[in-house]
């Protein structure tokens, strides 16, 4: 009973509020009121809540920019991929987030297998993502590309003794080869990729041959591998191209000497192109303000957004009608190895076996 006098009243104040507030003359009927109402109500732009695991100058400009040309108010959630992904895991029907967004697409596989991601339907992102750089049932899209390329010592090496990947594993590496652990995600999508264009057995050659030649143990990330190849510990480096971008716009002075030490070298380009991989988004299965979160998606794929991954986090756009930035410009067009990034994913169990067979730590 209460509740009922209760909500009555309610309604009464909010027709009060609604009659007061756009100074109608008091004609409406309730129903219209209520219609009023409703449509106040799903104009209101509301929220959108992203977890994320890119930590960005580039990306805090692209959320102000997005809450000032929506009203939409965007909620952020940092912390480390894996970490995220285990929250959204736990929290299952009452996860928060809409939006999940992290590196690599062997990452946002997983994800997606975990069922965390629905599908979404958008003519806008379809546009502005090519269909390459999109999981294969639009559960998410690649919004920034990266490629996984060689990185040299300008003085111990030259260019043209490079070539491919599969060189690398050659005998005159020997102990000249750095990369991380073979437990990074970032190289068992490397593999998982080459398993794709050489097959099986071949991947995994590849994967014994180099690990018998690196210089040391695989540790650290992947500025470490340029930090390793400038100190003198090895002459090649495996290692993602923002990377050297960030490192050579550092404000550490140790991090731009080394950036400046080594050359970058785009491998496979007569045969089966450079491995790329993506930062990627997804709408979460749970998601309480799915529509904004398209919305989010739709935002950053467009031209306007892409130029910011570009400028700021040195990453190629994803949308291929945006201009790249000088300094990528500067290393020149290369050939990216034509697949679809959904195989990263499908490959990836088949790779971590490949890499234990293959005694790359
Ligand atoms: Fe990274």
């Amino acid at each position: 009973m209460f509740k009922k006098v209760f909500s009555l009243s309610l309604v009464l104040l909010l027709a009060l509020a609604a009659l007061a507030g756009c100074g109608n003359t008091g004609q409406n009927n309730s129903a219209s009121e209520n219609q009023t109402e409703e449509k106040q109500e799903t104009q209101e732009p509301g929220e959108v809540n992203l977890y994320t695991s890119r930590h960005y100058e580039s990306d805090v400009e692209l959320y102000k920019i997005f809450e000032e040309e929506t009203g939409i108010k965007v909620n952020v959630v940092e912390g480390k991929g894996d970490e995220l992904l285990e929250r959204l895991n736990m929290e299952g029907e009452s996860t928060e987030a809409d939006l999940f967004f992290t590196a690599d697409a062997g990452n946002l596989h997983t994800a997606k297998e975990s069922g965390l991601f629905q599908t979404v339907e958008s003519k806008i992102i379809e546009e502005n993502i090519p269909e390459k750089l999109r999981d294969e049932d639009d559960q998410w899209f690649g919004m920034a590309k990266r490629a996984r390329v060689l990185v040299y010592s300008k003085d111990r090496v030259k260019p043209e003794e490079l070539s491919t990947y599969e060189a690398l594993a050659e005998p005159q590496w020997k102990g000249r080869v750095v990369a991380r652990p073979s437990e990074n995600m970032y190289n068992i999508s490397l593999l998982s990729s080459l398993i794709e264009v050489n097959g099986e057995e071949d991947a995994k050659a590849w994967a014994k041959g180099f690990a018998e030649n690196m210089a040391r143990e695989p540790q650290g990330n992947d500025r470490d591998q340029a930090k390793a190849v400038a100190a003198g510990e090895a002459d090649v480096a495996i290692m993602n191209t923002y990377y050297i971008g960030l490192m050579l716009n550092s404000e550490d002075a140790e991090e731009v000497k080394v950036a400046e030490n080594v050359g970058v070298f785009f491998p496979n380009q007569e045969t089966t192109g450079t491995h790329i991989n993506v930062s990627g988004i997804a709408v979460t299965k749970h998601a309480k303000n799915a529509e904004n979160a398209v919305k989010f998606i739709e935002f950053l794929s467009s031209e306007k957004a892409q130029g910011r991954f570009a400028e700021v986090n040195y990453e190629y756009p994803a949308n291929p009608n945006v201009e790249t930035a000088e300094l990528l410009k500067s290393w020149g067009d290369f050939k990216e190895q034509d697949i679809s990034l959904s195989v990263l994913g499908k490959n990836q169990q088949q790779a971590i076996k490949l890499f234990n067979e293959a005694g790359w730590k």
